[in-house]
């Protein structure tokens, strides 16, 4: 497996490459032995094998690694480098003089990105209420204390004395970090608080929140448990995906199944997955799909971003009336997982990082990330908002179309990225490519 050389990979890429961590020795043995563990003597969706993989509370990644979120000592000083190349050495060397797995996009363009997501909000938001902000997978806090430092500095003062901030956070250790970094600041802690839970679970959520808010999810989505749908050739149906324990209990292997799970069922629905496997056209051209597909068979493979779908339910169940800003990775390169959408599996080990061939090899030193299809995460909002009906009785539901700001991150720099402040010397202005 190759390490990962700042030549070959584009800058977006950059926030996920890194020096790899030391990890003790039995840290490793456990791993071992955890991914066979994740699958008991039944089988399990693919979601929840990457759940586990992720957030198990003793071996998941998220939860052993309380630095798997990286966070920059210094803010880089962009009007202090000469220009792009500049740009990437610097970044080369955070990365050299760090144990730190990866810097998401608010941490490399600190403070400065989480000002720009606070200033779109006082643009747009309706002040004369109190403002009320949820933030789902704050990571270490950088994102929390920059936007209160904005609107503490730039808001009229009973706005920001009346406003309050509410990260939603899976992982204990995160939920910790983000208590100490909004907590330099003393005056943000009356208006901060941590709710150190899973998000998508709606009985954390309470009654519906009537009042308007605010919803943060930047970087979340990618790592959210997706399932995954097999068909053999071009024609038949969609299998859903499960993973158990091969006879030995030493390997783990795929079965399908017919898909009969809701969540998927669902998912598909709104993609429209089996347009292209049923029955379409004349007969003629029927027949020629099926014989075309027995002799050329094609196996095919689709991941689903079921737990983006179960999310957004959740959320809109729990607050209606919320404002959405989401931004995440809209592409990833040299992904060797097969099927549409499919993730990154990277690990990192003796300084060196590399990526899996199988996510079942995710063993909890893995960071398992998926790229974030926006077309579809537009949709899928709308269908959980009552916007986009997928019934044919389209007066069946009354969902109104909302303010969501949904953009992959390149763009969401464009838009948000305070320009001036993200300027090299020569007058390139930094953003993702
Ligand atoms: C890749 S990090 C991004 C952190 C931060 N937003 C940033 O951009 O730096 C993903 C974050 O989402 C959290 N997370 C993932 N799934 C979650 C869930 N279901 N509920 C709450 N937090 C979750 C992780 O623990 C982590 O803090």
């Amino acid at each position: 497996m190759a390490p990962r050389s700042l030549s070959h990979r584009s800058l977006s890429f950059l926030f996920r490459t890194s020096k790899v961590s030391y990890r003790e020795p039995f840290a490793n043995l456990s791993s071992v032995f955890f991914s066979t563990h994740i699958v008991g003597d039944a089988p399990i969706l693919v979601r929840d094998f990457v759940r586990a993989a992720l957030y198990d509370p003793t071996h998941g990644y998220f939860s052993q690694r309380s630095r798997s979120v990286g966070v920059l000592e210094n803010s880089i000083k962009f009007n202090q480098l000469e220009g792009r190349k500049a740009y990437m050495l610097h970044l080369d060397n955070i990365y050299k003089q760090s144990d730190i797995s990866w810097f998401t996009p608010v941490e490399l363009f600190k403070p400065w990105y989480a000002h720009g997501i606070a200033e779109a909000i006082m643009r747009t938001a309706n002040l004369s209420v109190p403002l009320k902000i949820y933030e789902i997978g704050g990571g270490s806090g950088t994102c929390a204390k920059g936007i209160m430092d904005y609107i503490m500095l730039n808001a009229p003062t009973r706005v920001y004395n009346n406003m309050s901030y509410i990260s939603v956070e899976i992982s204990s250790s995160l939920a910790k970090k983000q208590m100490e970094t909004v907590g330099e600041v003393r005056s943000h802690l009356s208006k901060f608080r941590v709710e150190c839970r899973d998000a998508t679970d709606r009985s954390g959520w309470g009654d519906a929140e009537r009042q308007p808010c605010w919803v943060i999810m930047l970087e979340v989505l990618d790592n959210l448990p997706h399932d995954l749908v097999y068909s053999e050739n071009q024609v038949s149906p969609w299998m859903e995906v499960w993973v158990e324990k091969q006879h030995d209990r030493s390997e783990l292997s795929e079965l399908y199944k017919p898909v009969q799970d809701p969540l998927i069922t669902c998912c598909m629905e709104i993609m429209d997955l089996d347009k292209d496997h049923t029955t379409q056209g004349d007969r003629a051209t029927s027949v020629a799909r099926n014989i075309w597909a027995k002799v050329f068979p094609k196996p095919q493979r689709c991941w689903l971003p079921t737990g983006c779908l179960k999310l957004l339910e959740v959320l809109h169940g729990a607050l209606p009336k919320m404002s959405l800003i989401a931004s995440d990775f809209s592409y990833l390169p040299d992904v060797r997982i097969p099927g549409e959408r499919a993730p990154l599996v990277s690990t990192k080990k003796d300084g060196i990082s590399s990526d899996r061939n199988s996510y079942l090899d995710a063993k909890g030193d893995a960071d398992i990330f998926f790229p974030t299809d926006f077309w579809l995460l537009e949709h899928i909002d709308h269908y959980c908002s009552g916007w986009l009906t997928l019934q044919k009785d389209k007066s069946s539901k009354q969902g109104k179309k909302r303010r969501t700001i949904t953009l992959d991150t390149s763009s969401f720099m464009e838009e948000f990225g305070l320009p001036s402040k993200t300027r090299t010397k020569d007058g390139l202005r930094l953003s993702l490519m």
